[in-house]
């Protein structure tokens, strides 16, 4: 079965075709990031706007890599949520207009199941079940998994989210945006030891999160060291690589205690905070101990892109599944509520 997979949800435009038997394709992507820098974050209607410029172009181009036409195309899937409604309403009318055309199925795909998939691209994929950690721009959980559609929730934010923080604590220091890959390029630099950030939530039992403080912690520092005189770029490397400390640690015990709740000794990281080098590194060297194993996507599939998309929709198409023909998308979206294949 070959499938287009569309992706809208934020800020990037994914486009995608998976095949059943061959694999993946063809993947292209237009990221806006540089449309929404100037306002230090996504808006919404700009956001919307693009992805109607980008999607036909980038749907002949993925045709063209993959060298196929649209009548061998056997299904359709685009995300329906959560994320930016107008956003997603782009690829959804697309999607469905393009299934009515060419006499296909089409299939909303929530956004979060996609990146928890993404990993299944990779040679090495993981075997049910395993442990997720989502990490991005909108979401921070921990999930059982035991098959594709087959969640249980074992824990999430209670404000920001993991990326969420990245994003808003780069830009208190004066970071571009997105701010995870600025923050993780600034602490590199870092002079470790020179500023430790809390551990939010870790002294208590749990698999919560909370990160809205970091940020605040992260403004204090970098006002105390300005008062200071001390407001050079080795500063905001240091609170650059404090900050990344912390949050990976905090994830790293979660990670951790939640494998020991279910038993398991398998992780998947899936998101964009996934492509984090120090995030990865921690998190190999825990599960090494535990003789267990961690599994993410290649960078490009850490972030948002339609490969993923093409491939979750694929999976539940194969079992039967598709939509009516209704526009319909979802800004909030509960991942357990998902039909089990
Ligand atoms: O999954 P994603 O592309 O979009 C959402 O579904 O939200 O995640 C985007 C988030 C942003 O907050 C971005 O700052 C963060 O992922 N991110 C990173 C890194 N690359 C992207 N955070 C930390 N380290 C990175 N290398
Ligand atoms: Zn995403």
């Amino acid at each position: 079965m070959l499938v287009l997979g569309l992706e809208t949800s934020c800020d990037e435009t994914g486009v995608a075709l998976y095949d059943s038997e061959c694999g993946l394709l063809a993947d292209a992507l237009f990221s806006q990031i540089d449309l929404h820098r100037v306002y230090g974050g996504v808006v919404p209607e700009l956001a919307s706007r693009d992805h109607v410029k980008r999607m036909l172009p980038l749907l002949r181009e993925v045709l063209e890599q993959a060298g196929r036409k649209p009548e061998d195309i056997d299904g359709i899937a685009y995300t329906a949520g959560p994320g930016l409604v107008g956003a997603l309403l782009v690829g959804a009318s697309c999607a469905q207009a393009l299934a009515f055309a060419w006499g296909v199925p089409a299939l909303g795909v929530h956004h979060m199941e996609g990146h928890l998939l993404a990993p299944m691209l990779e040679e090495q994929p993981p075997g049910f079940p395993f442990v997720a950690l989502l990490v991005s721009g909108g979401h921070t959980q921990l999930v059982r998994v035991d098959g594709i559609g087959r969640y249980q929730l074992l824990g999430e934010s209670v404000d920001d989210a993991a990326g969420e923080a990245f994003d808003k604590t780069a830009k208190l220091i004066g970071l571009g945006y997105p701010g995870g890959p600025e923050i993780a390029r600034l602490a590199q630099s870092g002079t470790p030891g020179r500023f430790t950030f809390p551990r939010p939530m870790t002294d208590r039992p749990g698999l919560d999160f909370s990160f809205s403080g970091l940020k605040t912690f992260a403004l204090n520092t970098w006002q105390q060291c300005r008062n200071a005189g001390d407001d050079g770029e080795q500063t905001r490397c240091d609170i650059a690589l404090a900050f990344e400390q912390a949050v990976v640690e905090t994830l790293t015990i979660k990670c951790k205690r939640a494998l020991k709740q279910t038993g398991l000794n398998r992780l998947v990281i899936a998101g964009g905070v996934s492509a984090n080098q120090s995030l990865r590194q921690s998190l190999g060297k825990m599960l090494g101990d535990l003789k267990g194993d961690v599994f993410y996507a290649r960078p490009r599939f850490c972030t948002d892109n339609g490969a993923m998309i093409a491939y979750a929709g694929c999976q539940r198409l194969l079992a039967g599944q598709h939509d009516g023909p209704a526009i319909a998308v979802q800004a909030r979206w509960p991942m357990e509520r998902l039909p089990a294949i």
